[in-house]
């Protein structure tokens, strides 16, 4: 698993939010893991409506299914307009703006919880809750 650096010295996130890492460290539709306080996120950068780099989505890197830490490792696509990332351990398909899990595998409905997530200035922030 690849982490990324979560802080910079030159630069201060607003009040409430955590800079995660620089916009240039995410590849689009390639997660990537960060650890903020001790929990785990994965962080997707989506292709823009003109194949330019588009929103980056912030959900748990657990996997509510397998309990494994593997959903930066998961697959993106989409179903219809919504973006997804399938789960690589069971194959979970997951709404990344919403954390729904929009196919079970016949299992009980689990979600992704998901932060808010902007870009200022190249820099990736995270609405840190907790
Ligand atoms: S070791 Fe990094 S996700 Fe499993």
């Amino acid at each position: 698993m690849t982490l990324v650096e979560p802080q910079t010295d030159e630069y201060t996130a607003p009040d409430g939010w955590v800079r995660v890492c620089a916009l240039d460290d995410l590849e689009v539709e390639r997660g990537r893991a960060a650890l903020l306080g001790g929990t785990q996120i994965a962080l997707f950068l989506l292709h823009g409506p003109d194949g330019s780099a588009g929103r980056v989505h912030a959900v748990s890197n657990l996997d509510p299914y397998s309990h494994a830490h593997v959903i930066s490792r998961g697959i993106v696509g989409t179903r219809q307009d919504v973006p997804t990332v399938a789960s690589p351990m069971y194959k979970q398909v997951f709404d990344l703006r919403t954390g729904v899990c929009l196919d079970t595998q016949g299992k009980e409905p689990k979600s992704l919880h998901v932060w808010p997530v902007t870009v200022d200035a190249g820099h990736v922030l995270v609405r840190w809750d907790e």
